[in-house]
């Protein structure tokens, strides 16, 4: 065994043994998420559900903007607050099937570019309360987006995967758009 290997297996039960044994006082803190999942089951996970969006306060509201004397094509610096509902179908009176919640600002000059960073939630059957985060840049024009998950919680824990995005309605005098998303993400 060479050194460097013997140190970074030593680091590795390191890690390890930081993983299983939280101390804050007196308190001994274990649980489930301490077990790292078993290595070579990573599956892949089609999720089909469609978004909606408003700046109207419905689903999102701006909370910020860049001030009045700047002027650019888009609203670049805008931030706004996120919470949407998932449906199944496009018609926002569909079944929900989980929530999308958390930023996004316009970042691009040039185009409506939006940095998203989101958690979407699902509730549907064995995923009910699992969710995957969706980290990325979302171009609202393009016919097809794709932003990476870069990660989940619950059944989606270690979750990796990318999720492409397609305008079903885009109406820019109401603000009013629903989103198709195919999310595949790969999990253990
Ligand atoms: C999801 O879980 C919550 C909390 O446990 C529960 O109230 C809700 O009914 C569940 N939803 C579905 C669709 O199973
Ligand atoms: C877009 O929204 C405006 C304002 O609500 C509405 O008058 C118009 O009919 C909508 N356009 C389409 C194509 O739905």
């Amino acid at each position: 065994m060479s050194a460097t290997t013997f140190f970074t297996t030593t680091q590795f039960l390191l890690f390890f043994f930081s993983l299983t044994t939280i101390t804050l006082g007196d308190a001994n803190i274990q649980g489930e998420v301490l077990n790292p999942p078993a290595q070579g089951t990573e599956k892949v996970s089609h999720i089909h559900f469609y978004f909606h969006d408003s700046l109207d306060g419905r689903y999102s509201i701006r909370i910020a903007a860049a001030p009045p004397f700047y002027k650019s094509a888009t609203p670049f610096g805008l931030a706004a607050v996120v919470d949407s509902p998932l449906t199944e179908g496009p018609d926002p009176g569909s079944k929900l099937v989980g929530r999308a919640q958390g930023l996004y600002v316009i970042a691009s000059k040039e185009e409506v570019g939006l940095l998203m960073d989101l958690t979407y939630q699902l509730y549907e059957g064995k995923y009910n309360g699992s969710s995957i985060s969706v980290l990325g840049r979302n171009a609202v024009r393009n016919p097809l987006r794709e932003m990476p998950v870069v990660g989940g919680t619950g059944l989606f824990r270690l979750a990796r995967g990318y999720v492409q995005a397609k305008n079903y309605l885009y109406n820019l005098t109401s603000g009013l758009a629903i989103v198709e998303y195919d999310a595949f993400v790969m999990h253990y």
